[in-house]
């Protein structure tokens, strides 16, 4: 028999789709046959938008756009409405839309502290919520929780990212018993991932590629993680295949955490 994942006739909804893990998300979502629904604070006729929406459309029912601010509990509502008036219903939620908010514990404000503690843990619980009535008519309502490597393991100066990643773990957890066995919830933390936003962190260096290969040198696997990976993932963990997933974290850091210290 082969394996296949079929996600056709499911409905996904994936935040911060306008770049990076959350586009290839959504595409690989709509390549195993889901109908994908999608915000940014982007606006529609923006080309990253107009992007995702051809990307992220399957032959029979184009990709939905809504832009959305996830830190905006009206934006969050008006959000999960239009999804379920175009699609009727809501099967998997990927809540990825995240940003590295990079202080260091000393000189965090308090500001810059509950900007990142509302947009990386809070919009998290507030979106689940919302989408949990809907999540528990389907037959295997599944959510995704996008949090980072930073969830285990943490370099000086990634406060308070990393205390936000970490608290999507136990966010993971209180999901799965609360609201199992309706609904599946687990977390997805991807290591150094290629992604626009890396690549302008290696640009910052006065020699990019030498970065870019240092970087690579320091994975077992000898390169960097790709966003369709990530994906792949995600639609892996939504299928029929992993209905015995739930109330995890998994990590893939292509094989960084297991090395003690770099030689
Ligand atoms: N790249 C990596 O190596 C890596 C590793 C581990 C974990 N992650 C996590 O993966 C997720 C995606 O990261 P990425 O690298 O793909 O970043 P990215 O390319 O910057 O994408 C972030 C997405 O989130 C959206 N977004 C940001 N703030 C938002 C808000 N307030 N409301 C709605 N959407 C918002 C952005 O769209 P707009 O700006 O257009 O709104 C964009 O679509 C994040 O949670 C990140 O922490 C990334």
């Amino acid at each position: 028999m082969s394996l296949s994942l079929n996600l056709s006739n499911k409905v996904v909804l994936v935040t911060g789709v306008s770049s990076g893990i959350g586009l290839a998300t959504a595409c690989q979502f709509a390549k195993a046959g889901a109908f994908v629904a999608g915000c940014s604070r982007k606006p529609a006729d923006d080309e990253s938008v107009r992007n995702f929406c051809q990307e992220a459309s399957t032959e029979t029912l184009k990709a939905l756009y809504v832009q959305a601010d996830v830190t905006v509990q009206a934006d969050l509502e008006r959000l999960v409405n239009t999804v379920i008036e175009t699609f009727g219903k809501i099967d998997i939620l990927v809540s990825n839309a995240g940003v590295n908010v990079f202080e260091g514990a000393a000189g965090c404000t308090e500001d810059k502290w509950n900007y990142n503690m509302n947009l990386n843990l809070a919009s998290h619980w507030r979106l689940a919520k919302l989408c949990k009535p809907y999540l528990e008519k389907s037959d295997d309502g599944v959510i995704l929780l996008m949090t980072s490597n930073h969830a285990y393991y943490t370099i000086p100066g990634c406060f308070p990212y990393n205390v936000t990643k970490t608290a999507i773990k136990g966010l993971v957890q209180s999901l799965a018993i609360e609201w199992g066995p309706a609904v599946r919830t687990i977390g997805i933390a991807p290591g150094f991932i290629d992604t626009a936003g890396n690549d302008t962190w290696f640009n910052s260096f006065d020699n990019p590629n030498a970065e870019r290969q240092r970087t690579i040198d320091m994975h077992p696997v000898k390169r960097i993680g790709t966003t369709d990976e990530v994906g792949a993932l995600c639609v892996f963990l939504a299928s029929d295949y992993a209905r015995f997933i739930s109330g995890n974290t998994i990590l893939m850091d292509g094989g960084r955490s297991a090395l003690m210290q770099d030689s």
